[in-house]
């Protein structure tokens, strides 16, 4: 990270942001890494899955494991098992996940609409981990009508609390709508931690807006799934130094090496493939003729047979740098 550039954080994303993708995006530029949300109770059960989740490698520090779960006690111990196992340079404590599963375990945003509960979690992880820092993700509020950021922000550093990533967008609106930006600068303006504010950053000019809410450095998520060089992209815009978009073929290496390291680490080719069929969905966004692209490869099951689709297309597609993903 340049001195003074403000951190560019990966966001955590379940079944997406795996020791394989976050180094693909740290050594594109993102600076802080965690993992996906991991289940306090499944650390505690120590199953193998679970343990999988939290592992990294030296190169992806700084990095944190995000912990989700209703119970403080258990998220305690938890974190205190995930420090023994891993070490990690950080806990997170995810108070945004919307999911059903997630929710009626009193995990993840249902602690937003009971903050005496998300003021516990906070404490009892803080005490259990100090001097290691915890860190929180939360959105907006519960739902329109419940919009209560700031206090939830408040609460968390008064907790110990040394981070706070703001998802600009209610529990009840899941990822429909737009990041509410405004929420993100008040929660920046009424607490002493950094603020990470996050929600629909997709190119250098968007983060640059953004950065001017008063917060301490930028999340992104869904974008770097279609275009992992979105955080040299961002970069860029905040050093005021020239970006060039890679170019088709240095996508389809990625995309290649991408495949290649999941076939190596899941040691099943045809399993490999078949799980990557959604990434490929997303990674051919905004190419040229995605539409034939995409009916391929949405049958694909081998790395031959993406090495063929990757051919014709190049071969169909004359290579435009700069034409591609907006
Ligand atoms: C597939 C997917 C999985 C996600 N999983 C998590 C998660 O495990 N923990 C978490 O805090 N947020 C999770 N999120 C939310 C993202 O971290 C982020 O807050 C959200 O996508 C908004 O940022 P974006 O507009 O840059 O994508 C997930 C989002 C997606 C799309």
């Amino acid at each position: 990270m340049e001195k003074g550039s403000p951190p560019l954080f990966l966001a955590p994303m379940a079944g997406v942001t795996n020791s394989i993708f976050r180094t693909i995006c740290k050594e594109k530029g993102a600076d802080i890494l965690t993992t996906e949300f991991v289940s306090a109770d499944g650390i505690m059960h120590r199953n193998a899955r679970t343990r999988g989740y939290v592992e990294f490698t030296p190169l992806e520090r700084p990095m944190g494991v995000q912990l989700f779960g209703g119970d403080p006690k258990r998220l305690a111990e938890a974190a205190r098992q995930v420090i023994d196992w891993v070490n990690p340079n950080f806990i997170d404590i995810n108070f945004g996940c919307p999911a059903t599963k997630v929710v009626c375990r009193n995990g993840g945003s249902s602690l937003l609409r009971d903050c005496p509960l998300l003021e516990k979690v906070a404490d009892a992880v803080v005490r259990a981990c100090a001097p290691l820092p915890v860190t929180a993700k939360i959105r907006i509020g519960w739902d329109a009508n419940t919009i209560n950021a700031v206090q939830t922000a408040q609460l968390l550093e008064g907790a110990g609390i040394q981070r706070v990533a703001v998802h600009g967008r209610t529990k009840a609106q899941g990822y429909s709508g737009e990041a509410d930006w405004e929420v993100i600068a008040s929660v920046a303006a009424s607490v002493s931690v950094p603020v990470i504010g996050n929600g629909d950053i997709s190119d250098g000019a968007t983060a640059l807006h953004r950065m001017k809410t008063g917060v301490s450095g930028l999340m992104i998520g869904r974008a770097a799934m279609t275009n992992p060089w979105i955080f040299t992209e961002v970069k860029a815009a905040i050093d005021e130094i020239p970006y060039t978009p890679p170019s088709l073929e240095m996508r389809w290496e990625l995309v290649r090496r991408h495949c290649s390291s999941e076939v190596a680490s899941k040691g099943n080719e045809r399993f490999a493939m078949q799980g990557m069929r959604s990434r490929l969905m997303a990674y051919t966004r905004g190419m040229p003729a995605a539409r034939p692209l995409r009916a391929s490869l949405s049958l694909v099951s081998s790395l031959m047979e993406l090495d063929d689709i990757i051919e014709n297309h190049l071969l169909e597609i004359p290579d435009e740098t700069a034409l591609l993903i907006s």
